[in-house]
């Protein structure tokens, strides 16, 4: 049976030629209808997947989340991310209910209990049920969502011509404030961005920091590429540690590239002979313009391809294994 956080030891799961049938007969789920969800322990029916209407996530915005790949069966820096969202907690003193080992695999199990090769984790944790003050005391047990879907794929057209994208005056959160590098359920910031694009007909909008330098998209960092050298901002900029950012660092020293991490203004931008974003979900997107200035040739740059092609490469063979 799942122990108190209703998390199952993986290793017993491990021997079981059934694991996802056997996951689900564990969480006492007797048929799979559509999405099962892990919701504070258990795994539900997603038409049963509840949660109060005094939920300060709901009501403030107050908790955090993870947005995780899973790639062939394999879940794309799990550690990682679990890693940001204790991050993430402690910055707003949120205690996660799962210490990190049964986190783990909760996700794993999941994953498992849907049966998905690939497809899209979100891990979210609010703080929980309290009255309609917005004091976090009030609130005694976090809530704890994880969501394993199938993943929505962006157009293809998207990687083949590129985005357009236009400069918001919208600014980033100041680091005092909420700061960005927390993957807080507060995105209001980026939503205000994202509206000023949507009204400008741009599917795209880069987000300055107060000082006017380049800090990042709604949902995705952001790179330039000029003679050889990929630039993007620091987290000190006002952006989201990105791990599909991180992945990249990683990836450029391996292509021979020099990977610098530096303040961008949006003449950096203009001027550079590529540019492109990263994230989770969008994975590496070329930009070939910004502000209506064409950036290089405007068509998506070698350089972006290559990292490109390296990172599919390392999704398929990096991760942790939902299915052994
Ligand atoms: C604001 C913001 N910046 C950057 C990213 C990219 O981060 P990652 O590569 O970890 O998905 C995301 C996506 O999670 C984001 O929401």
């Amino acid at each position: 049976m799942p122990g108190a956080s209703g998390v199952k030891e993986l290793k017993e799961v491990n021997h079981n030629p059934s694991p996802c049938k056997r996951i689900r007969e564990e969480f006492g789920v007797k048929e799979k209808k559509e999405m099962l969800i892990y919701l504070n322990g258990k795994l539900v029916q997603e038409e049963d997947a509840k949660i109060s209407v005094f939920d300060h996530g709901l009501l403030y915005g107050d908790g955090i989340f993870e947005g995780i790949r899973i790639y062939n069966g394999k879940i794309f820096k799990l550690d990682e991310h679990i890693e940001r969202l204790y991050n993430s907690a402690k910055a707003i003193m949120l205690e996660v209910p799962l210490n990190f080992y049964d986190m783990k695999n909760a996700t794993i199990q999941t994953v498992r209990a849907n049966e998905l090769q690939d497809g899209y984790i979100r891990l979210i944790v609010t703080r929980g049920v309290g009255d309609l003050g917005l004091n976090p005391l009030k609130c005694k047990v976090p809530t704890l969502i994880i969501i394993a879907n199938k993943v929505a794929l962006y157009p293809e057209s998207l990687y083949e011509k590129g985005l357009d994208v236009i400069t918001a005056s919208t600014r980033r959160n100041l680091s005092e404030s909420v700061n960005p590098a927390i993957k807080s359920l507060n995105y209001l910031n980026n939503i205000l961005a994202k509206i000023e694009a949507n009204n400008s007909g741009f599917p795209e909008a880069l987000l300055l920091n107060q000082e006017g330098f380049v800090s990042e998209c709604t949902g995705e960092n952001i790179f330039a590429v000029k003679n050889r050298m990929v630039m993007t901002p620091p987290v000190s900029a006002g952006v989201l540690d990105g791990i599909t950012r991180n992945a990249i660092k990683e990836l450029c020293s391996r292509l021979k590239l020099e990977f610098r991490e530096i303040n961008l203004t949006r003449y950096d931008i203009f001027n550079a002979d590529e540019a492109f974003l990263s994230g989770t979900a969008a994975e590496i997107v070329p930009v070939v313009s910004l502000d209506r200035r064409i950036i290089g040739s405007g068509k998506p740059g070698e350089i972006t391809k290559s990292i490109g092609r390296e990172f599919r490469l390392l999704t398929h063979t990096d991760g942790v294994p939902v299915y052994e």
